[in-house]
C-alpha cells in the first residue's frame, strides 16, 4: 500500500493548554525509540483551539514528529464573525490537518454537507488538509441503508473538488453508534463503508485519485481493535477520540503494526 497510515487522535472538549503540554509530551516519550518510524505512520492530535499555540510550542522546541489540527474552522476569512476561527489563522499556527463535518457538528452545529465540502475546500485553500467525517445513525444502519447514506454524504462533501485536492483530502467513516458507545463496527464493517467510498471516489474522479486518498474508521478504536481494523485493505487509518486521551493507549495505537 502506497497510503501512508494516519492516527489522529480528536481530543473534542477535553484537555487544557496545561493538560495538552502534558499529554503531548508523554505521546513523544512512548514513540522515541528505534521500532517507531513516523515516516511509516503519521500521528496527529487535534486539541481544542485553546491548545493549539501551547502544542506548537512544544511541538516546535522540542523537534517533536508529531503533527497537529483543529476541530473545526470557520468558511469565512476575517471579519465580524463572533466565535469563529479562520484557516489562516489555524495554517499560521502550525496546523498541518482540520476535522470537518464531524457528527457532533452535523448534529449540534446543523452543519449540512454542502457547508462541510465549504469547510473543506477553505482548509484546502490554506494549505491544510482537511479530515472530512461522514457516517450514519443506527437507524440508517438498522435499515441496511448506510453505503447510500455515507456516499451521499460524500457526494455533498466533494462537490466542486479538484481531482487534486480529493488525493489531500482525508475521508474518515464514523458510523454515530459507534462513537464513544464501544459499539465498534466489525473489520467487515468498515470495510463495506470504506470500500465504498473509495468506489465513489474512483466513479467520481478516477482509479489513480481514489487509490491516493486517504480513508480513516473512527468510533471506539483502541488499541486492542485496531489492529484487526487496519487490517482492512480500504482502512488506512483511524480517527480516535477517547482512547486518544491517554499517551500510552494512543501511542499503541499508532504501533498498531507492532501488535
Ligand atoms: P471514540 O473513539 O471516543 O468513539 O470517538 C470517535 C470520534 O468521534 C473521533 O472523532
Amino acid at each position: 500500500m502506497t497510503r501512508t497510515p494516519l492516527m489522529a487522535g480528536n481530543w473534542k472538549m477535553n484537555m487544557d493548554h496545561l493538560e495538552a503540554i502534558h499529554l503531548v509530551q508523554g505521546l513523544h516519550m512512548e514513540l522515541s525509540d528505534a521500532n517507531f518510524d513516523y515516516s511509516k505512520v503519521e500521528v496527529v492530535v487535534v486539541p481544542p483551539f485553546t491548545d493549539i499555540r501551547s502544542v506548537q510550542t512544544v511541538v516546535e522546541g522540542d523537534g517533536m514528529k508529531i503533527q497537529y489540527g483543529a476541530q473545526d474552522v470557520s468558511t469565512h476569512e476575517s471579519g465580524a464573525y463572533t466565535g469563529e476561527v479562520s484557516a489562516t489563522m489555524l495554517k499560521k499556527l502550525g496546523c498541518a490537518y482540520v476535522v470537518v463535518g464531524h457528527s457532533e457538528r452535523r448534529e449540534y452545529h446543523s452543519e449540512s454537507d454542502a457547508l462541510v465540502g465549504e469547510k473543506a475546500r477553505v482548509v484546502l485553500a490554506a494549505g491544510m488538509t482537511p479530515i472530512i467525517c461522514c457516517g450514519e445513525a443506527l437507524e440508517v444502519r438498522k435499515e441496511g441503508k448506510q453505503v447510500p447514506h455515507v456516499l451521499a454524504q460524500i457526494d455533498g462533501a466533494l462537490d466542486g473538488m479538484s481531482a487534486d485536492d480529493v488525493k489531500t483530502a482525508v475521508i474518515a467513516y464514523e458510523p454515530i453508534w459507534a462513537i464513544g458507545t464501544g459499539e465498534v463496527a466489525t473489520p467487515e464493517d468498515a470495510q463495506e463503508v470504506c470500500g465504498a467510498i473509495r468506489g465513489r471516489i474512483a466513479e467520481l474522479y478516477d482509479a489513480e485519485t481514489a487509490e491516493a486518498t486517504r480513508i480513516l474508521y473512527g468510533g471506539s478504536v483502541k488499541s486492542s481493535n485496531v489492529a484487526e481494523i487496519m487490517s482492512q485493505q480500504d482502512v488506512d487509518g483511524a480517527l480516535v477520540g477517547g482512547a486518544s486521551l491517554k499517551a500510552d493507549e494512543f501511542a499503541k495505537i499508532a504501533r498498531f503494526a507492532e501488535l
